[in-house]
């Protein structure tokens, strides 16, 4: 694989949408050695963006780079976001606010019925409190338009008080502005295959918000890297993730001013992890936290990174030419807040 032709302009106007520099790493891309000799099939790489520095790292930190951008372009003081009581994001966004010396008020979300002591107080949970941000609640976790209005409530009473604030909006509705961190990340991906020559067949992604999925696809096509990109549905099925992601690439088109380089033919999902729903994880899932402990002595969520890699290894097995990369996305903190299903992971091989 070899970026051909000349780069594409999008990336000049991505270079100067405003960005919080949260970090300056280059992630490892490193081979699953051990994984791949225990499943036999393709070869097994992974992408460790669980290790970007900033409060236990994952894919959020490249996200937030954008969003705390327009937040810093804003003169905002204050930064409110909702999500999941176990959301990565939320953490994250209170830890991207302490670095930058602004205030992060978080609303967490009802999403999961999960009355444990983890699931309620450990993991990002606990993090989000050590953080110092303020929590909120919100009773629908499936309402996102509810959701978002009740954080612009918020919003509102604190503008009332003389505060300066900035929303991340997660919504369909909202420009994708966090998907600018995986167009950016395909670059420096690319980079390392190239430098490694390293030839892979397919990326394996968890596709949730899909911020992260259509950021990575949209940034290798407009880079003439024609990879096939799989996103593992963790939130909703492949029918409504799939037009999730079309208007996402249709959205980051707008931000960076461009042609939209993602045909329908790119987007490909693979729903066949997700049951029994959000935050919930399957057999498969739970056997893929197993596998991945044992062999890579790898940690995987089982919201997110347990199901999109039970999804490589998936794929894997069916192809014994292949050479495949896992995006492992972060989520490590949740392995606490969901203790209950990680020791239901801790069964004898
Ligand atoms: C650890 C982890 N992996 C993957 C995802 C999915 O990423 P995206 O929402 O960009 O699809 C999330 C979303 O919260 C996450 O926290």
């Amino acid at each position: 694989m070899m970026v051909t032709g000349d780069i594409h302009p999008a990336f000049e106007s991505l270079a100067i949408k405003p960005r919080a520099h949260l970090t300056e790493t280059v992630t490892l891309l490193q081979p699953m050695t051990n994984l791949t000799e225990q499943i036999g099939g393709a070869a097994l790489f992974v992408k460790r963006d669980d290790l970007l520095p900033l409060a236990m790292g994952g894919n959020k930190v490249r996200q937030l780079e954008y969003y705390f951008g327009e937040a810093l372009a804003a003169k905002a003081d204050t930064v409110l976001i909702t999500g999941a009581v176990q959301s990565n994001f939320v953490r994250l966004a209170a830890a991207a606010a302490r670095k930058l010396k602004m205030h992060c008020h978080v609303q967490l979300e009802e999403r999961v019925a999960n009355d444990s002591r983890e699931y309620r107080h450990s993991g990002n949970v606990l993090l989000d409190r050590l953080l110092g941000a303020t929590i909120h609640s919100f009773a629908d976790g499936e309402d996102e338009a509810g959701a978002d209005a009740n954080l612009e409530q918020i919003a509102e009473e604190l503008r009332g008080e003389g505060k300066t604030p900035y929303v991340i909006h997660l919504g369909v509705g909202h420009p994708p502005v966090g998907s600018l961190g995986y167009v950016d990340a395909a670059i420096e991906i690319v980079a390392q295959l190239e430098s490694s020559c390293l030839d892979i067949s397919r990326i394996v992604v968890a596709s949730g918000s899909g911020a992260t999925h259509t950021g990575l696809l949209f940034g290798l096509r407009l880079l003439n890297v024609d990879i096939p990109v799989t996103g593992v549905c963790v939130r909703r099925d492949a029918t409504q993730q799939r037009s999730r992601i079309s208007s996402h690439a249709r959205g980051i088109a707008q931000l960076l001013g461009c042609d939209n380089p993602v045909a329908d033919s790119d987007i490909l999902l693979d729903d066949r992890f997700l049951a029994p729903g959000y935050g919930k994880a399957g057999a498969a899932a739970r056997q893929a936290i197993q596998m991945a402990a044992h062999h890579e002595a790898l940690l995987v969520d089982p919201v997110y990174t347990a199901k999109a890699l039970a999804g490589a290894i998936d794929i894997a097995k069916d192809d014994a030419n292949g050479r495949i990369l896992f995006i492992h996305t972060g989520g490590t903190p949740a392995v606490f807040g969901y203790a209950d299903a990680m020791l239901e992971a801790c069964v004898d091989e």
